[in-house]
């Protein structure tokens, strides 16, 4: 104990030194001139990280091999439970070193009191790090991953997660399961909503973006968490969108469609990485050698440790892949640092190291891990960094936090359609506000918003009556969110929260439509509950709840017109909604300011801007449906039945990726090329000019796509490789450029070489990825 305490003030003493050092001229007689302070910076860093390791090796010195592996465990104490295990006597294993962080607990309170334990009455006192699922803010709640991703804003994005750092930063917090990068292309699969969508460009600038936003430059400081990229890997390829499923994957697909978010996330600096649940061609990534050492650190070269997601070393025993210890071994060879909740590392590994069967080395490699990201967030200096009472009063939900929220809402809203531009509502007409999401607060927040406190969350009904749009005789409930009781069993034993109006199905629609008839325009608020979307949330209908939909049949049926505002957390099949009603508002699960950021969308006050980032398909039959599909050898063609298509619905989906109307139009020039030809280093600027060719000021995502005309793996469609978010006032006209460049038109071969192949490449330039606005060029 005393050796510790010698070990840790040395380490303050050191810094002294250090920084004494840093101020002092270091190059002399130099006859170049130098950039000294460049210098200065590098010397500092390389003495911090041989200071960090120097402690680091006289701490291990003194460890046992079960204060090693205790390190390596991770207990959840506290309330959400996402598996089948809950950690017991959290606080015991604490005091008995056998603890390296513990999840699902927040508040200075709560936070000093478990780091107290750890610190004071621990042989070796090494401070606890502290996680959490900060998925889309912490206390302050902005829209779901999905919806974030809707506004193709990196700005946006990387304030959102800045703003969540500030706040779970100063509740006790320094590490956040978060961001997901898991590319989905299967709507069945609840945790779409957790993701940024099906393609990987995007994916990998918002990976970066979220990193960026919760690290800060580096997460040395107490305002920044460190982030954790998850799940690695292939997560989202489930098999038919059913959570936890087999993945089976070419390796070229996985690297040129699915490992490159986690690897931008990686290259962005992120501190830690999450294995996935599932296996990856047989081989569960928990334990998969290939994946965590081949991959993850010799080829990109990550520095941070992994954690498993929950008890996932326990599960590769029902991937039958090995008993406790068998699985527990593979892990740490693979290898994974940390052990969530299942506990086998603490069980197994210390037998396992006595009986030959795992070398200390991986222990202390491990544990060297864990060490130094504890280091890296300075808890060493000092484990209170984070249980910072006064930040915490003034972080929480603060003013501007909340407006961010409301733009980053705002921001997200996809218009899928506005016929007769019924949209934006005027104040004239006569209003009905009809559904059972108008008056909701609970759904706003969505799934994964564990601090956030949905009864701070601001209803559409109370924007739309502050703000002097509704008074109570213009409300309908209309419908409960759901009939069917065996799901609403289901999702309310997991805090669902569905309530049904003692009122039958039919008296709620007979007062909707009574109401409907005395009024102008219908604004109904359907969609899903939140419980409907998010983890282990697999649904094999993704269409509106049939009571739901025989609301709107009813309401179609009085003539009126109906502006359709949905919430859900995945995308829906709308086939009928899109014929039948007249504009469709998709707002996702917006979060604190959701109610407020309709209202100012649906009034005018604002113009929607954002664009879809998953395809939404015709029917579940269609998926999985994405626009960088490839050619087939037979292509679709009505004429010829042997051609790749359905017999009883199109190829094409509902709304395709990139699309969203605003309520300004856009003009689109055709594209401008510097040149035709590449060749070596050279560069080809891509420019369009884009006109708002009305009279409201508005946002237009310019989106630039590349196809490879000719190539030895068979090319997707088409690829996004650029986009960019101009702002245009009304009459204006921008020029949006983008340079290609040989790095453009590369991908990964089939030998798994980065090449780029000779020959002719279409770039299209438009509003969404159906645009048809392209030109050729050729590479040399
Ligand atoms: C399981 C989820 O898959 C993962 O995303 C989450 O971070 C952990 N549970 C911890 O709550």
């Amino acid at each position: 104990m005393r050796m510790i305490k010698t070990a840790l003030s040395v380490s303050v003493v050191s810094i002294g030194v250090l920084v004494a050092c840093a101020q002092r001229p270091i190059a002399t007689g130099q006859t170049t001139p130098v950039n000294t302070a460049a210098m200065q910076k590098e010397v500092n860093e390389s003495l911090k990280a041989q200071m960090r390791e120097s402690f680091i090796d006289s701490l291990m010195k003194q460890m046992t091999l079960e204060e090693k592996i205790g390190q390596l465990n991770l207990p959840s104490i506290g309330f959400d439970v996402t598996g089948p295990l809950l950690s017991q006597d959290v606080e015991g294993k604490i005091r008995k070193g056998i603890v390296g962080g513990v999840f699902n607990t927040y508040t200075p309170i709560a936070v000093r009191k478990l780091q107290e334990i750890a610190v004071n009455e621990t042989r070796l006192k090494i401070p606890l790090i502290f996680g959490y699922d900060v998925i889309h803010g912490h206390r302050t709640i902005f829209p779901i991953p999905l919806g974030l991703s809707a506004t193709w804003n990196l700005n946006t994005i990387e304030q959102t997660a800045r703003a969540a750092a500030l706040e779970a930063s100063a509740d006790g917090l320094c590490w956040t399961f978060s961001p997901m990068v898991d590319i989905a292309r299967d709507p069945r699969w609840g945790r779409v909503s957790e993701g940024a969508g099906e393609d990987t460009y995007l994916g990998s600038r918002i990976a970066e973006a979220m990193v960026r936003g919760y690290q800060g430059k580096d997460y040395s400081s107490a305002t920044s968490i460190m982030a954790c990229i998850k799940h690695f890997a292939l997560y989202g390829a489930a098999e038919a969108g059913r959570d936890y499923n087999t993945v089976d994957m070419s390796m070229q697909r996985m690297y040129n469609e699915y490992l490159p978010p986690y690897k931008a996330g990686i290259d962005a600096g992120v501190g830690s990485v999450m294995s996935s649940f599932n296996e990856i061609n047989g081989i569960p990534a928990t334990g998969n050698h290939w994946l965590m050492n081949d991959l993850l650190r010799k080829d990109w070269g990550f520095k941070g440790f992994v954690v498993t997601d929950y008890t996932a070393i326990n599960e590769m025993m029902e991937h039958r892949t090995g008993n406790a210890a068998q699985v527990a071994q593979q892990a740490i060879h693979a290898p994974v640092e940390m052990d969530m909740v299942g506990e086998l590392f603490i069980t197994h590994l210390p037998q396992l190291v006595k009986d030959g069967k795992v070398p200390m080395s991986e222990i202390d490699n491990a544990c060297r891990l864990i060490l130094r990201a504890k280091w890296d967030l300075g808890l060493f200096e000092n484990p209170y960094r984070f249980v910072d009472e006064a930040r915490n009063k003034v972080e929480m939900m603060s003013a501007d936090k909340l407006e961010l929220a409301k733009q980053a809402a705002i921001e997200s809203f996809v218009l899928l359609k506005n016929k007769n531009n019924v949209l934006p509502l005027s104040k004239d007409k006569k209003i009905a506000f009809i559904g059972p999401l108008i008056k909701d607060q609970r759904n706003l927040i969505g799934n994964w918003s564990g601090a956030g406190d949905w009864t701070k969350a601001e209803s559409i009904w109370m924007a739309a009556t502050k703000a002097g749009w509704a008074k109570e005789s213009q409300y309908a409930r209309g419908c409960n969110m759901l009939e069917d009781e065996e799901l609403i069993k289901r999702l309310n034993e997991h805090d669902g929260r569905i309530e049904r109006d003692a009122k039958s199905p039919q008296q709620l629609i007979d007062e909707a439509v009574a109401l409907a008839k005395q009024s102008d325009v219908l604004v109904v608020a359907l969609g899903e509950t939140f419980g409907m979307s998010g983890e282990a949330a697999s649904r094999s209908d993704i269409g509106l709840p049939s009571n739901q939909m025989d609301l709107l049949k009813a309401l179609k049926a009085t003539g009126k017109p109906i502006v359709l505002v949905l919430m859900n957390g995945r995308p829906l099949t709308l086939s009928w909604e899109d014929q039948n009603v007249d504009a469709i508002l998709e707002t996702w699960f917006a979060g604190t300011k959701a109610g407020a950021a309709i209202m100012d969308v649906l009034s005018g006050v604002a113009n929607p801007s954002g664009k879809l980032t998953m395809t939404f398909p015709r029917n579940v039959g269609q998926i999985p449906i994405y626009y960088n599909a490839k050619h087939t050898g037979r292509p679709m063609s009505l004429t010829n039945k042997y051609s790749s298509k359905y017999l009883d619905v199109p190829n094409s989906p509902l709304y395709v990726f990139g699309h969203g109307l605003s309520y300004s139009t856009f003009n689109y020039s055709p594209i401008q090329l510097s040149a035709k030809t590449l060749s070596g280093s050279q560069r080809i600027k891509a420019s369009v000019t884009v006109a708002n060719t009305s009279s409201r000021d508005g946002y237009e995502t310019v989106q630039f796509y590349v196809h490879d005309k000719i190539r030895s793996l068979t090319p997707p469609d088409k690829e996004l490789k650029h986009f960019e978010k101009v702002f245009l006032r009304a009459g204006e006209s921008k020029t949006i450029s983008f340079e290609i460049n040989r790095e453009t038109l590369s991908f990964w071969n089939y030998d798994l070489k980065w090449v780029a192949e000779p020959g002719e490449f279409e770039i299209f330039v438009g509003p969404d990825s159906n645009t048809t606005n392209s030109s050729v060029i050729t590479l040399q």
